[in-house]
């Protein structure tokens, strides 16, 4: 016979009653009534209460589910490179798993590969605290760098002012940390790019710091030397922490690398740069990213990590390795792709301008388009709803703005072969023009 033995367990104020189950093989034949498990109603912990499923994510899945089942669907949500990671990348992996790269390594990350990124970083940064390799954490992609700062330096009661739109995790980011997020709204004819003014007025006391990206996803947009000098300055005043994401560095189109932080700052106490392999080297799933800062904030994220993650795969590492040192192979590599990312950006932006009432940002960075959606009758959301229409009428998947919190606006990412990207931009044509 089954016999049910309740236990409580408490987690502070909570308790839960376990039903533990002893069975036989007789017990199957029991009354139903006494071998039913009670099933524990699941509620999402305060921590993750107020979690948002990731829009871009989404979108990709719905995109493959209709494909799969058989609608001939353009996917522009994606927000990966369409190109192959560089043969000699692979290689040198290959190679380092047979040399035995197959178990964990330092938590921070393989010593080559921060000395690496050091070695990067010094190039540009001309500060009398030069970057070391113990100011490195490596993580699993910058998001996880990300999160980890976010994590590390905010808290209850802190603000973090975010320029919209953004990417969609920093909001859930800086919300996870529990701190609050405060937008600072960029204008559409800048570019949707902040400035030292806007971000000053949005400040309040409790302001700890702030999130910068440029190249910006959603928006392509770059800021210039002159604007990152400014916004900088002011959080050095300020005595905020800077996060800047710099994953879309070496996919610009008027200079070889977009200006990053590195380049105008003249110290760096209080700057957390990101980076990563994924979007320069067509390396999205090997999932390796990192962090700069300084050393004591690079502390507190490795004993962070090392009790989440530990260390990010050794065979991923040993590969950003090879993209980070054969600068040769890797900058030829990356100057293939940017020049073909340049002219689907130049094909798509000429399509789109033939109707002159369609309003697009002018990307210089990354791959993305941020088109302004045509006006709904409500006056609401109109990014969902002509993402909507574009995906059931004229099967192209795009991200509707609400992702990055301007809901009138929607993202198509231009990483997908030119012959679809100019055929879903002249549906965006079309679909603009026809009624709702
Ligand atoms: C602005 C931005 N930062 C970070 C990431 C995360 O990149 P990774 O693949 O290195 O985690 C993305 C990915 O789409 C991104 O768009």
């Amino acid at each position: 016979m089954a016999r049910h033995m309740p236990r409580s367990v408490s987690f502070g104020s909570r308790t839960i009653v376990i039903y533990h189950i002893v069975s036989k093989l007789a017990d199957f034949h029991a009354p139903r009534a006494l071998t039913m498990t009670p099933i524990l109603r699941y509620q999402p912990s305060a921590n993750i209460a107020q979690l948002r499923e990731s829009a871009t994510i989404a979108v990709s899945a719905k995109a493959k589910a209709l494909k799969a089942a058989g609608r001939q669907i353009i996917d522009l949500g994606a927000g990966e490179p369409d190109f192959d990671t560089p043969s000699f990348i692979n290689e040198a992996a290959a190679k380092a798993v047979q040399n035995g790269a197959t178990r964990y390594t330092a938590t921070e990350g393989i010593l080559p590969l921060r000395e690496a990124i050091a070695a990067q970083a010094n190039a540009t940064y001309k500060g009398a605290d030069r970057v070391l390799a113990g100011d490195i954490v490596v993580s699993t992609g910058s998001k996880q760098s990300l999160f980890n700062a976010c994590f590390t330096l905010f808290g209850p009661g802190d603000e973090v002012l975010i320029p919209v739109p953004s990417w969609t995790s920093y909001f859930e980011m800086v919300e996870l940390a529990r701190a609050t997020v405060v937008p600072v709204a960029g204008e559409a004819l800048r570019g949707f790019k902040v400035t030292a003014a806007q971000l000053a007025k949005a400040a309040t006391p409790r302001t700890k710091g702030l999130m910068l990206n440029s190249p910006v996803n959603p928006t392509g947009s770059v800021y210039d030397e002159a604007e990152l000098r400014s916004i900088l300055d002011l959080a050095s005043e300020r005595g905020w922490w800077v996060l800047c994401d710099e994953i879309y560095q070496r996919i610009a189109y008027t200079s070889a690398s977009a200006p990053g932080a590195f380049d105008v700052a003249t110290t760096r106490d209080n700057l957390i740069v990101i980076n990563g392999v994924a979007k320069a080297y067509a390396m999205t799933g090997w999932r390796i990213g990192w962090t700069i800062s300084q050393p004591a904030v690079a502390k507190a994220m490795t004993a962070f990590q090392s009790h989440t993650t530990s260390n990010p795969a050794a065979v991923s590492q040993h590969a950003a390795l090879a993209a980070m040192t054969r600068t040769a192979e890797a900058d030829a590599a990356i100057a293939a792709m940017v020049s073909q990312f340049r002219a689907r950006r130049d094909s798509a932006m000429a399509i789109l301008r033939q109707d002159p009432r369609i309003e697009v940002v002018a990307p210089d960075g990354a791959f993305y388009l941020f088109i302004r959606a045509p006006k709904t009758a409500s006056g609401e959301d109109a990014g969902s709803a002509f993402a909507a229409k574009l995906l059931d009428q004229a099967s192209v998947a795009v991200v509707p703005g609400s992702a990055f919190l301007t809901p009138d606006w929607i993202r198509a990412s231009y990483a997908a072969e030119q012959s679809e990207v100019d055929e879903a931009m002249r549906r965006i044509v079309a679909a603009y023009a026809s009624p709702a």
